[in-house]
């Protein structure tokens, strides 16, 4: 399902300007900062032993503003990238960036368990490698009308694609009290969950909690003032509701199985996470995929019980504090790599 092309975006030429990305909508201009990829060489680096094939494919599950799928075009000469995002904007903002590439790069407008959509635009049935770079961009974040950051007054929206679903105002407006404490705690692990639920069912029986000036007073006057200097209140409400408005827990899960699968024998799928719940996600799907099927005991291992993967490293990476330094973004994330072996070999 290939997006038509944005008629009012400049040439390419126009539109790549080093670090960042410029845009027009009819008369006005904007600029708009990019997104700066975390662990951009440590990502291709373990790319780079699945793409040495002929025309090797590379889905980029977040696309975002093609940072990374930037580079891997660069660096792989021979590669194909299809990349996914369901957030238009950023997908007609990083088709403009990369034209260059020409049709060495396919954009699709579609959320990233959908790899068997990105296979079909190429005609092939497996990708050699997976990217994917979770939650959402620093563009997303700086675009104030989309509600995703307690720092800036804004509508209640937090849709990734604002085509579709309900936003957070309506969640906050249609959700059981029970319902609210449930997301705050198993999405935000908000330990005033029970509290802010409260606060706000109290608070929209007055009028709708609309935009997120309103949220955040209602939770700062609802935390109690021993905990007023324990972290912002709003920081985990927002993710909850963020994680809740998109879907973001149930459809990784599933990504990350239609990933695996979708993978060539030698391919590797890499993530990297940003919060604790994502990344126990990924690590609980790559221990059993990486694990035999067979008991302990078993001297010969039958193919079928073969682990079909192998972790490409132990554990999670992170960033250096170099990185960290040069962007904040970097801090919290969780970097997992697996590959997919030959079990029949
Ligand atoms: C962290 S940004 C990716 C940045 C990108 N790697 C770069 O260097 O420019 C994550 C992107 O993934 C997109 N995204 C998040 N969840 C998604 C999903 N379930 N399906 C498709 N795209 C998603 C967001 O809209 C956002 O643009």
């Amino acid at each position: 399902m290939r997006l038509p092309a944005a008629p009012e975006v400049l040439p390419p030429q126009q539109a790549a300007d080093g670090n960042r990305i410029t845009a027009t909508t009819g008369n006005a201009m904007t600029t708009t900062p990019t997104h700066i990829p975390v662990l951009l060489d440590e990502c291709l680096d373990v790319l780079s032993a699945s793409l040495t094939g002929v025309n090797p494919l590379v889905i980029d599950g977040t696309l975002g503003l093609g940072g990374h799928t930037s580079e891997i075009l660069t660096r792989f000469p021979d590669a194909t990238v299809v990349g996914i995002d369901r957030d238009s904007t950023a997908l007609r903002l990083a088709r403009t960036r990369l034209a260059p590439f020409g049709d060495r790069f396919i954009g699709v407008h579609t959320t990233y368990d959908h790899m068997d959509i990105a296979l079909r635009e190429v005609h092939r049935d497996t990708a050699n490698g997976i990217l994917l770079d979770l939650g959402i961009s620093s563009m997303q974040i700086d675009e104030a009308d989309r509600g995703f950051a307690y720092a800036m007054d804004a509508p209640l929206d937090m849709r990734m694609d604002q085509t579709a679903g309900i936003t957070a105002a309506e969640v906050l407006r249609t959700y059981d009290e029970i319902d609210l404490v449930r997301i705050f705690r198993d999405y935000g692990e908000e330990k005033l969950a029970a509290r802010y639920a409260r606060a706000i069912v109290t608070a929209r029986e007055s009028a709708p909690i609309n935009r997120s000036e309103r949220l955040v007073e209602i939770l700062n006057d609802a935390t109690p003032y021993a905990l007023k200097n324990a972290g912002h209140p709003a920081k985990r409400v927002f993710q909850a509701l963020r994680i809740e408005v998109n879907g973001e827990l149930d459809i990784l899960r599933v990504a990350i199985h239609n990933a695996l699968t979708a993978l060539a024998v030698g391919g590797r799928l890499v993530v990297l996470s940003y919060h604790s719940l994502e990344d126990r996600i990924v690590k609980m799907a790559f221990a059993d995929a990486s694990s035999s099927k067979a008991p302990h005991d078993l001297p010969v291992v039958p193919v079928a019980l073969r682990a079909g993967f192998r972790l490409v490293f132990s554990g999670a990476r992170t960033a250096s504090a170099a990185e960290v330094s040069r962007n904040s973004r970097a801090a919290s994330v969780k970097f997992r790599a697996i590959e997919r072996l030959d079990t029949a070999a």
